[in-house]
């Protein structure tokens, strides 16, 4: 298992390899690794008509259904050499943009385990930094494939660490794990319709594996109801917040990477459309507020924030100059207005349902 000791940023001993450094990176749209105040987590606890359901799903993670799922088949020892170069540039980003945000998971969830007494809080992020340290490895083993494994243990002393307070560790947390089972069960079904686009095996483990991320949503959703002072007045407003800053996230970075998405077969916008939508329906369980998807006011200005950043990345790649520097700061305060169009549009209100739980059933 990889090292999640979280010390002092050090000087990498060796040379370490180009995705190793594009794992490091914090540009505004990449996974990061995060920290927090582990004392007031510390303080959470499970209220008496949540008890049922938290020890049902205590039990499903000692029950540990994915233990034996993790594990790599023959078809993984064909060879990749002829694939497409293009492809495998894409998948290469894909998958090390996947693995730093599972290995982000595994290490802040070990790092709260080892920091807080409380029991209950304390086994359940045992369980989910398990589930994601065998994420990132299995990732990783096909990074390996390609000679292009992320050196975990030296990322873990090496990126830089963002201080969450602790609720905006359990939406933004929640939301990542739920937007995850989201797309993994997008992309393992676009498969199962259209079985030839499959260009790796890798896909077919997407199944199970995203139960787990469905597990990790779960446990946030009774987390946070159990705890319901994170649900109410003005932390309305850093839920809405944290949807939009998820959602934008998703739509600009994956129309970043439409190239990728046109080789999987998947139309990308319908694609973006369908996991926002999923996610948000699901996070009804526990978000007393969420976005109103169905509006196509909403989307235009969802998309205006993919033409703004598309504009800039253009600009800045046609070289420097003040020309240059006027027009990405335009851009940029572009979509900062639109973000606020976003955050001010009325949201979808509803009351939060008595049974908590959800089966994930898409
Ligand atoms: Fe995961
Ligand atoms: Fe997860």
């Amino acid at each position: 298992m990889y090292t999640t000791e979280t010390g002092v940023p050090v000087r990498a001993m060796k040379p370490v390899n180009e995705t190793t450094k594009a794992a490091q990176q914090d540009a505004i749209l990449n996974p990061r690794f995060y920290t927090t105040n582990f004392a007031e987590i510390d303080g959470l606890r499970i209220t008496p008509e949540n008890r049922k359901m938290w020890d049902e799903i205590l039990a499903e993670f000692r029950r540990d259904p994915n233990k034996d799922h993790f594990k790599r088949n023959a078809e993984f020892d064909q060879s990749f050499e002829d694939m497409d170069p293009a492809l495998r540039e894409q998948f290469v980003e894909f998958l090390t943009s996947s693995v730093t945000a599972e290995f982000s998971g595994c290490i802040l969830y070990a790092e709260i385990k080892k920091r807080i007494k409380n029991p209950d809080v304390r086994e359940l992020f045992g369980f989910m930094s398990r589930d994601e340290g065998r994420h990132a490895g299995f990732i990783n083993h096909t990074l390996n494939d390609f000679n292009v494994a992320v050196d975990l243990s030296f990322l873990t002393k090496a990126k830089k660490y963002t201080y969450f307070q602790p609720k905006f560790i359990y939406y933004a947390t929640y939301l990542s794990e739920k937007i995850g089972y989201a797309r993994y069960i997008t992309i393992f079904r676009n498969f199962e319709k259209q079985p030839d686009k499959r260009f790796h095996p890798i896909f077919k483990w997407f199944e199970n594996w995203c139960l787990d991320e469905f597990r990790h949503g779960e446990a946030f959703a009774v987390l946070m109801r159990s705890n319901p002072q994170f649900l109410e007045g003005v932390n309305k407003f850093w839920i809405r917040f944290f949807l939009l800053a998820v959602f934008c996230t998703m739509y600009v970075r994956d129309h970043a990477r439409k190239p990728f998405f046109d080789f999987m077969g998947i139309n990308v916008d319908e694609y973006d459309r369908s996991v926002i939508k999923l996610t948000n329906l699901i996070s009804r369980q526990v978000f007393p507020e969420t976005i109103d998807t169905d509006s196509e006011a909403f989307w235009e200005l969802m998309h205006q924030m993919w033409l703004n950043t598309d504009a800039m990345r253009k600009a800045e790649a046609a070289g420097g100059g003040l020309f240059t520097k006027l027009k990405v700061t335009a851009l940029k305060v572009s979509n900062g207005l639109t973000f606020l169009r976003l955050f001010l549009r009325t949201p979808h209100r509803q009351p939060l349902p008595a049974d908590v739980r959800m089966q994930p059933v898409w």
